[in-house]
């Protein structure tokens, strides 16, 4: 399954826009993680681009969310080890993480969500001008971006990567797809 070809199935299952670049920026942090694990940057990339395809297609339905996505990511051929890593990112089936991938994925889904959340406070509401110190100390106020899970995002550590690393890593890569985030 080529990036170009996951790009396109996830447009045909999501009309909205924000969930589009929700998995564009999943998908820019997962490369830069793999990259700087020495783990698989496409596959990774992939799991990230379509981790939340199924999301309007269950409607919010937290029992069958990630199940149908990984139905549907099979299907369109996609390795095991993405479709595990999209069926058990959703806690509410209680697969267990057993994978780098999939404790990578777990941990990067809730990441996107607080860095966007702290540049659109920004005046000029772009990633640009947005440090890494700042997400830093938006992590820690919890009333901030509340739906951004900061204990999942903590999970960093079960990859071997400190939280600070872990946010300003996540930080660099949606910098580097600001346009496409429209940040
Ligand atoms: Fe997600």
């Amino acid at each position: 399954m080529t990036r170009e070809e996951a790009l396109e199935s996830i447009k045909t299952s999501v009309d909205n826009e924000n969930l589009i670049k929700h998995m564009l920026a999943t998908e820019a942090i997962m490369r830069v993680l793999a990259k700087q694990l020495g783990e698989d940057e496409e596959e990774w990339g992939l799991a990230g681009l379509l981790h939340d395809i199924d999301v309007e297609l269950t409607r919010g339905d937290m029992q069958t969310h990630s199940k149908l996505g990984a139905d549907l990511v099979r299907e369109l051929g996609a390795s095991e080890a993405i479709v595990h890593a999209i069926l058990c990112h959703n806690e509410a089936h209680g697969t267990p993480r057993e994978t780098m991938l999939d404790k990578a994925l777990f941990c990067v889904d809730p990441l996107t969500g607080l860095i966007t959340a702290a540049a659109l406070v920004r005046p000029d509401k772009k990633l640009a001008s947005l440090e890494a110190s700042s997400v830093i100390k938006k992590f820690k106020q919890k009333g901030f971006a509340a739906g951004a899970n900061r204990q999942q995002i903590a999970q960093c550590s079960e990859v071997g990567v400190e939280l600070e690393q872990f946010i300003e890593l996540g930080l660099v890569a949606m910098q580097a797809i600001a346009a496409d985030l429209g940040l």
